[in-house]
C-alpha cells in the first residue's frame, strides 16, 4: 500500500462450530504476528509453510514469532497448485515430526490458497491436529480460502478430492503483501469480491462496482472491502459449517464456472477469471428463472472489466466440454446440478437443475 498514514486494522471476533478465533486486517499487520499469537496460545514453536514467492513475507512472519520467543522452523514448498498433493503432505508431516512440532504448537500458513490448504490440511492431520494460523498473502486467500476452515489437497483424479475442516486459531491479513502480488492475481481475487457484492447487499455491490483500477486499490477502503467479504462468508460457515445448505451459497457463478476452468485445461483461465464468466452466466440464468433485472448484469459485467477479468468466452472453450466438466452430460436424474441464483444483491436462492437449455444458452450468450 501506499506510504503515509496507516488506517487502523480491523479485528473481527470469529465463532465457528467449537472454534473462537481472531482475524485481524491490516497494512502492516505481519510485524504483530508474534505478539497475536501470543497472546492466545501457549505453543513453544512454528512451522512456517510458505512458497518460493512469498518467501520475504514468510520471513517477516518467522521474525515476528521469534521476537515473541517462539522456535520458527522454515518448510518451503514449489509455488502452485502441484504442491497441494499428498507427497508434499508426507514431506511436511515429516518436517514436523522431525522439528518436533507438538499439538499445542502452530503450523503457520503464509501464502495462497495453495498454501493456506496444503498447511492447514497439515494441521488438521498431523497428531490429529495442531494449532494453525494463517496468513494469507494473496487477494483470494484473504477473501476466500483462509476462511471457512476447508482444508485438503489434490490427487491425480481432481481437485480438493482428500481434506479435512479444520477451524484456524488465528488469521493475520497484511495487504501490504499485495505490493508483491502479480496484477492477475489480483484480478482473479477480485472476482471473488464482485461475488460477495452479490451475495451480501446493494451497499457492498455499490461499493466494489465503485472500486476503482488499478487493484488493489485505495488503501483505507481495502481494508473495509475485505472485512465486509470475510463477514459474509463467516456469517454463512457460522451457520453451515460443513456445507449443508446455506453454504453452498458461496459458489455463485462456480456451477459454470468450474466447468469452463475444467474445460479450458485449467491453463486457459485462471480460477478467478473463469468465475467471471461463470458469475455472468449464473446472472442470465437467474434473469431467465426469477426475473432479475438485467441491469445488474451490464453493471456486473462493467466492473469485471474494469479489473481485468474475462467477460467474453473463448471460442476454443467447447460447450459440450463445458456441460460435461459440470458433470451435465450423463443421465438427467445422477446429476442434481446445483445453481445459485439472485432476486437482487443479497436475495440469493438455491435451484436444483435449471433447464439444461437455459444454461446452455447462458453459456452461448457469454460468446455474443
Ligand atoms: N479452502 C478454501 O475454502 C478455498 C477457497 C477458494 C480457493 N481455494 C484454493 O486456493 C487455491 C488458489 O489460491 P490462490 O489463488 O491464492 O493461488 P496460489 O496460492 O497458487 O497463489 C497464486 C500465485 O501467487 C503467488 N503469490 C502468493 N502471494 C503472493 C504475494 N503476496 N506476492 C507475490 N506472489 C504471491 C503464489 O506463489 C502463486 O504463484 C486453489 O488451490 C483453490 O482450490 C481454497
Ligand atoms: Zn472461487
Amino acid at each position: 500500500m501506499s506510504a503515509g498514514h496507516a488506517a487502523a486494522a480491523h479485528v473481527i471476533s470469529a465463532e465457528v462450530g467449537e472454534t473462537h478465533f481472531t482475524v485481524h486486517i491490516g497494512d502492516g499487520q505481519i510485524a504483530h504476528l508474534g505478539s497475536l499469537w501470543a497472546e492466545r496460545a501457549a505453543g513453544e514453536q512454528a512451522l512456517v509453510v510458505f512458497d518460493g514467492n512469498v518467501a520475504g513475507h514468510a520471513e517477516a512472519a518467522a521474525a515476528s514469532l521469534r521476537e515473541a520467543g517462539l522456535r520458527t522452523v522454515m518448510a518451503e514448498v514449489p509455488p502452485g497448485e502441484r504442491s497441494k498433493s499428498l507427497s508434499e503432505l508426507d514431506r511436511l508431516c515429516r518436517e514436523a515430526a522431525r522439528a518436533g512440532i507438538r499439538r499445542a504448537d502452530a503450523v503457520v500458513a503464509v501464502g495462497g490458497g495453495v498454501v493456506g490448504d496444503l498447511a492447514g490440511f497439515l494441521a488438521a492431520s498431523y497428531l490429529r491436529g495442531v494449532r494453525l494460523v494463517h496468513v494469507p498473502t494473496t487477494l483470494l486467500a484473504m477473501v476466500d480460502s483462509s476462511i471457512g476452515g476447508k482444508t485438503g489437497v489434490d490427487l491425480p483424479e481432481g481437485k480438493n478430492l482428500v481434506g479435512a475442516i479444520w477451524q484456524p486459531s488465528l488469521v493475520v491479513m497484511d495487504t501490504a503483501t499485495l505490493d508483491t502480488l502479480p496484477g492477475r492475481e489480483l484480478s482473479c481475487g477480485f472476482a471473488e469480491v464482485v461475488k460477495y457484492g452479490l451475495l451480501d447487499s446493494p451497499e457492498l455491490f455499490d461499493r466494489v462496482e465503485g472500486w476503482p483500477a488499478p487493484l488493489p486499490g485505495p488503501a483505507g477502503p481495502l481494508l473495509d472491502l475485505i472485512r465486509d467479504c470475510v463477514r459474509h462468508k463467516l456469517d454463512v460457515v457460522s451457520q453451515d459449517e460443513r456445507e449443508t445448505g446455506l453454504r453452498a451459497s458461496l459458489n455463485l457463478g462456480h456451477t459454470v464456472g468450474h466447468g469452463i476452468e475444467a474445460a479450458a485445461g485449467y491453463e486457459r483461465y485462471h480460477h478467478g477469471e473463469a468465475i467471471s464468466l461463470g458469475l455472468l452466466a449464473a446472472l442470465r440464468i437467474a434473469e431467465r428463472i426469477r426475473g432479475l433485472d438485467p441491469a445488474w448484469r451490464d453493471r456486473t459485467r462493467t466492473v469485471l472489466e474494469r479489473h481485468g477479468l474475462p467477460t467474453r468466452l473463448d471460442p476454443e472453450v467447447r460447450t459440450p466440454d463445458i456441460l460435461a466438466a459440470m458433470g451435465r452430460d450423463k443421465k438427467a436424474d445422477s446429476t442434481a446440478l446445483n445453481m445459485v441464483l439472485v432476486d437482487e444483491p443479497g436475495v440469493v436462492l438455491l435451484r436444483q437443475d435449471p433447464p439444461a437449455d437455459m444454461v446452455i444458452s447462458a453459456i452461448e450468450e457469454l460468446r455474443a
